[in-house]
């Protein structure tokens, strides 16, 4: 698929912006703190409902605004589309399509499908285990949109009971209590299995896009794999440490453990969840926290050996990060529900981050994605390969000379 329009009123340091986009390759080039970012954050925001920079939607409001609309034109095969998305201060966000009435932002999810490269995916190597869970989920949710009910049920149901634990460690813990515990238990499982399932076969479905992925940016080299680790393989470790205690030694059971995970069913995971409650809740009991969940797990990113995390260089972090990106592109191409529509590549400031020979390798590899939108301060960041329209950036706008 590619966008052919994109217009945004209100949204970071835009009043009012128009965008006419292409297939095919086109580079956004302007100085830095011009406006590139905050398009590509729009385009971003509109596929997964998130930022890639910020938490929270505040930010995404120009200064003193309440509300910021995101309106795209996207074409999928013979097919157009028209999303548009209010942003709100206070209130809920709101979609709409082609035009329809109103319908909830979350409507939206699946429909453009897009993937961002940023500087900020160094956090996915080198950040804490929230990042790659994130990661997981929103591609989830762009793959399968029903995956971000499931997982904000599962966030609604682990609040409160970590409410509850909480007043419990406090010292009012009541019979009482106990039978709301169990309640919440179930509930929590049933959540939980969800979400281990899906990011179980997830994870599946990417790792040999991302070794390939590895292998094509870096030549040589060493294999590079993900494993997922539930904390249902290690709940008697209660900080979540690594499953790298000894370098390598772990892994190949880290990947047996996700092998024999990924066998149940959602029953079956539900079963597992209740039971591994009942074996933590004095712990969680004294500690006031749920201890075990999906909300506890973590995505071992390995090269050769070793965790990429705290073993790899700063050019192996950025190879690996590039990799999961790639590996999320190739995965969406494969899902059947896309019908082999290609999301949108977005390159946001990577280039610049990047030495000559992955920025070369880099381009190569995407230079035949259907859409690839890229963004650079300077045109000298920009390997040949990727020579396509130029857009220039200037304050507060697009040069219309260009459009
Ligand atoms: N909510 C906002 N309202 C108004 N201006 C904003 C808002 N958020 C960010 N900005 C401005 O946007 C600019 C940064 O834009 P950005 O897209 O990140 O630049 P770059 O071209 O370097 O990617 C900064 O000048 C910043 O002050
Ligand atoms: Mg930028």
């Amino acid at each position: 698929m590619y966008l052919e329009h994109l217009s945004l009123t209100d949204f970071r340091s835009y009043a009012q912006v128009d965008l006419a986009l292409q297939p095919g390759v086109t580079v956004l080039v302007g100085s830095n703190g011009i406006g590139k970012t905050n398009l590509m954050e729009a385009i971003g925001y509109l596929a997964t409902l998130s930022s890639h920079r910020v938490s929270s939607d505040a930010p995404l409001l120009r200064f003193g605004t309440e509300r910021a609309l995101v309106r795209a034109r996207l074409v999928r095969g013979d097919q157009t589309t028209v999303l548009e998305l209010e942003i709100n201060a206070g209130r809920a966000n709101r979609g709409r399509i082609n035009r329809s009435n109103p319908v909830r932002a979350r409507d939206l999810l699946g429909i453009c499908q897009t993937v961002l490269f940023a500087p900020e995916d160094l956090a996915l190597v080198k950040g804490d285990p929230a990042n790659r869970r994130r990661f997981l989920d929103e591609l989830l949710a762009s793959l399968i949109p029903h995956h971000a009910a499931t997982r904000s049920d599962y966030d609604r149901v682990l609040k409160q009971r970590n409410a509850l634990l909480k007043s419990a460690r406090a010292g009012r813990f009541t019979a009482g209590h106990e039978a709301t515990l169990d309640v919440w238990d179930q509930h929590m499982a049933a959540a939980g299995a969800a979400l281990l399932h899906a990011r179980l076969e997830l994870v599946e479905r990417l790792r040999p896009h991302l070794s390939r992925a590895y292998a094509q940016l870096t030549d040589e080299s060493k294999p590079a794999d993900a494993i997922y680790r539930s904390s249902l393989q290690n709940q008697m470790d209660d900080d979540g440490a690594t499953a790298f205690g000894v370098p390598g030694q772990n892994g190949p059971a880290g990947a047996a453990g996700a092998e024999e995970l990924r066998q149940l069913t959602v029953g079956q995971l539900t079963e597992r969840y209740v039971q591994a409650f009942r074996e933590s809740r004095k712990k969680e009991l004294e500690r006031g926290i749920s201890l075990v969940g999906p909300h506890r797990d973590e995505l071992d990113l390995i090269l050769g050996q070793a965790p990429a995390k705290g073993y790899a260089s700063h050019g192996e972090t950025w190879s690996m990060c590039l990799s999961l990106r790639l590996a999320s592109y190739y995965v969406m191409l494969d899902d059947a529900r896309t019908g082999g529509s290609a999301p949108v590549l977005i390159l946001d400031d990577v280039f610049a981050e990047l030495d000559v020979q992955r920025r070369r390798k880099l381009a190569a590899i995407v230079a035949g994605a259907e859409q690839v939108l890229v963004t650079a301060a300077v045109d000298a960041d920009i390997p040949e390969e990727l020579s396509g329209r130029r857009v220039t950036v200037i304050p507060g706008g697009i040069d219309e000379q260009e459009q």
